[in-house]
């Protein structure tokens, strides 16, 4: 992986874009259909790689998935896998690799799941830990702490879980075991993580439900096929939503944005800094909220982000601490130590990344502290992080001089077509 990408300060954003598809509920439209019984029509889908990675996972599973026109049809294996001659590359997904693990679970076939050099060093025994005590036969490395997995399922029994930390990948790698378990799966997290499982698997027909936050999940339930519309991701909008408020003159619609509050963090984040964003055509798609997003260039001031804000921006911290960088006085993050686990350690990347471009900002054990200031020209190593290359990017809109961002190419996994978008709006 290699690529650079070279921007300078330039004019306000302005115009009204569409981001591209949801990243989450895409893995999710492809492979919840995947394993359910019938055929299902996708608009919308995002085509990145991480997404495509699981397509193509989900052929291996022996289910049908093709492109017809704009749109993606899937037609559901009904319940019973295929065993993949090969193993399944999850290419940089967490996401694609902790759900298939947990479908895959369910089921007396053995399947290997890898990925790219980054996956390969992320955490699985979140998912390995319950799934064996589900009675899973699972390997990997480091004994299944690290990818890849080698996993042969079956005659699973469903577990009560309480995990340590809010995880949609977790929780949803748990429920797609469940679904061909005996017992009940009973799950409880800190704090309530992204609910795009339940919510799409609810639409399948499968009955689940929640209390003093438990969420409880019979098993022995085949989901039926749904047709999804896919909404714009709220983790892509947020590169713009941060650039449109630090850049003088921006004024700026964001169209057919998912705006779930299990994923609205970027907004009271920013709303908590003095941001102008208003929620316009505010509607319901596929089960999902969904908005325009407008927003204006603010002056920002510092804030403290923590506890339930947390999961509901984990992957826009990186971008959030480019508006801190911008802000004035100082912005605190605490609670979000799995940042140091996605596809980079974020926290020391965003920090690097902001001394790099002349920014006072330190590293937490589980955040960052920024001081605002004037962000300069600079270098910045994206360690083939794509949220980490964009949020830069963004800096780079509003520095003093030039900035090169290297390692760029995995943009592609989850937002190909940001550096075209990016310059529309900023000559729009
Ligand atoms: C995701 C859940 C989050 C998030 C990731 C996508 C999902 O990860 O960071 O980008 O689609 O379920 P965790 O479950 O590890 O928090």
């Amino acid at each position: 992986m290699s690529d650079s990408l070279t921007l300078g300060p330039g004019g306000p954003l302005t115009g009204r874009l569409r981001v591209p598809g949801d990243k989450s509920i895409s893995h999710r439209a492809l492979l919840f259909n995947g394993l359910a019984t019938g055929s299902a029509r996708v608009r919308g889908l995002l085509e990145a790689e991480d997404v495509l990675a699981t397509a193509e996972a989900v052929r291996q599973l022996g289910a049908e998935v093709r492109r017809d026109g704009a749109d993606w049809v899937v037609r559901g294996t009904g319940g019973a896998l295929a065993e993949p001659g090969t193993p399944v590359d999850c290419g940089n997904s967490g996401t694609g690799m902790r759900l298939l693990a947990g479908a895959v679970a369910a089921h007396d076939a053995l399947v290997v799941l890898t990925g790219d050099e980054s996956l390969r060093e992320r955490p699985m025994a979140r998912i390995t830990v319950p799934l064996r005590q589900m009675g899973a036969r699972i390997d990997g490395r480091e004994r299944g702490r690290l990818p890849p997995l080698a996993i042969r399922g079956g005659n699973l029994q469903a577990i009560t879980w309480e995990n340590p930390v809010a995880s949609a990948q977790v929780k949803s790698c748990l429920m797609l075991a469940t679904l061909c378990a005996t017992g009940t799966l009973r799950y409880l997290e800190p704090h309530l993580s992204r609910d795009h499982s339940e919510r799409m698997l609810g639409a399948m027909g499968v009955a689940m439900s929640r209390r003093d936050g438990w969420l409880d999940v019979p098993g022995g339930q085949q989901p039926r096929c749904v047709d999804v519309d896919v909404p714009g991701d709220i983790s892509s909008a947020a590169f713009f939503l941060v650039a449109a408020s630090i850049v003088p003159g921006s004024d700026l619609v964001l169209e057919g944005v998912g705006v779930n509050p299990t994923r609205t963090g970027v907004l009271d984040a920013l709303e908590a800094m003095g941001a102008d964003i208003v929620r316009e055509h505010e509607r319901v798609v596929s089960g999902e909220p969904v908005a325009d997003l407008h927003v204006r260039h603010a002056g920002l001031r510092g804030a403290a982000w923590g506890g339930e804000l947390v999961p509901r921006a984990i992957d826009e911290f990186p971008v959030l601490a480019v508006a801190a960088a911008c802000a004035d006085g100082e912005t605190v993050l605490t609670g979000a130590g799995e940042m140091r686990v996605k596809e980079s350690d974020r926290i020391a990347a965003t920090v690097a990344g902001l001394r790099a471009l002349g920014i006072d900002a330190d590293e937490r054990p589980d955040g960052y502290v920024v001081q605002g200031g004037r962000l300069g020209a600079g270098a910045v190593d994206s360690l083939g992080d794509h949220r980490i290359a964009m949020a830069f990017a963004v800096a780079a809109c509003h520095a003093a001089g030039e900035c090169r961002i290297d390692d760029t190419a995995n943009i592609r996994t989850s937002f190909p077509t940001f550096p075209a978008l990016l310059a529309q709006a900023r000559s729009a």
